[in-house]
């Protein structure tokens, strides 16, 4: 007996106050638009899907053609639900807005289309992570204060690994759900209800090459996980894709972190489709999200592209480096 995505969203949504059908027919085309992501990527040798755009983006960075291919693959299958009022993409400096009146159009969907993008191009994991915001009411503030709600007002969220499996996972404020796309009959199959992320871990996962220009307690907290302070040995791991890296610390448990450094003094990962919507996914699975000076879900956005320091992982990861103490 399988359970899609599909049916999981509709039992979520007796749940949650979304009663209509049209937040699961939103949902949908996110669905759709990584599977049309994945279909490109699981042959992008051959399509010629790889390798520069040839253009940069709002970030300043250069565009990969599967960034693009991405962006416009949810902007197409997002963009025809009539419930999406917004949508804010990595790869767009402004949000896309539809004319929708706030009963119609009650959505904003926020996302990261090719996460990992510097790995695209040696065959190494990728994904997509989406973030959903309610539209305010007209009388709490116009679109614009609707975008830039801080993340504990997350609707939804998730994100799509593309490994060896693709698997999706996503919330709805009611536990964190893995789903493993079946290509023999092109749906997402549950494979992991209410997962719990374990309360310690044996990995740790940073770019080390920036430790130089850590602030110090950064540097101080790796020595400790090294030196077995917290009870354990650690290994360290990092893919260099987001996703990838989180994925890893949701199912082993440990600690991810993307402290600030010389060159990034706000940190390099954004707040609110990278940041935000892995820290919904990491509370829901019993893990912490901070910026090192406070709980990720409670920043109030100033921009739609603002960048922070990003620590996720186990309480007992978590707890070490926010209160300090090993044993
Ligand atoms: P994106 O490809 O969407 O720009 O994201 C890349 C991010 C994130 O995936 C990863 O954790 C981080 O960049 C890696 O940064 P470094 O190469 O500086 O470690
Ligand atoms: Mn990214
Ligand atoms: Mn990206």
């Amino acid at each position: 007996m399988i359970t899609t995505v599909q049916q999981h969203i509709l039992q979520q949504q007796q749940e949650i106050s979304e009663a209509s059908g049209r937040f699961s027919w939103l949902l949908s085309g996110i669905t759709l638009a990584t599977k049309m992501v994945e279909a490109k990527i699981r042959t992008a040798g051959l399509n010629d899907a790889l390798g520069a755009f040839g253009q940069t983006n709002v970030q300043g960075e250069q565009q990969q053609k599967l960034d693009v291919y991405a962006n416009l693959a949810l902007l197409h299958c997002l963009g025809l639900r009539d419930s999406v009022a917004a949508l804010v993409s990595e790869e767009d400096e402004e949000p896309v807005t539809f004319d929708r009146s706030v009963e119609t159009g009650k959505y904003i969907i926020v996302f990261d289309p090719l996460d990992g993008s510097s790995n695209i191009d040696v065959n190494v994991n990728v994904g997509t992570i989406f973030s959903v915001l309610r539209r305010l009411p007209a009388s709490e503030g116009d679109l614009q204060a609707s975008i830039l709600q801080p993340g504990h007002a997350q609707v939804a969220a998730g994100y799509v690994v593309y490994g060896p499996s693709t698997v999706l996972v996503y919330t709805t404020g009611h536990g964190a759900h893995a789903f493993t796309l079946d290509p023999t009959i092109g749906a997402y199959v549950l494979t992991n209800e209410n997962m719990r992320m374990p309360e310690q871990g044996s990995y740790y996962s940073v770019n080390e090459s920036n430790a130089a220009t850590w602030p110090k307690e950064y540097r101080e907290y790796i020595d400790q996980l090294r030196s077995g302070a917290l009870g354990r040995q650690y290994s360290s791991r990092y893919i260099g894709s987001l996703v990838a890296d989180f994925h890893r610390t949701l199912l082993k448990g440990g600690v991810f972190l993307y402290p600030p450094t010389l060159e990034q003094p706000a940190g390099k990962l954004r707040l609110m489709y990278e940041a935000n919507p892995l820290a919904f996914i990491a509370e829901q699975a019993g893990g912490m999200a901070s910026s090192g000076k406070g709980r990720i879900l409670d920043i109030k956005p100033e921009g739609i592209h603002q960048r922070t320091p990003l620590i996720v992982g186990s309480k007992r990861e978590m707890e070490a480096l926010l209160h300090g103490g090993s044993q």
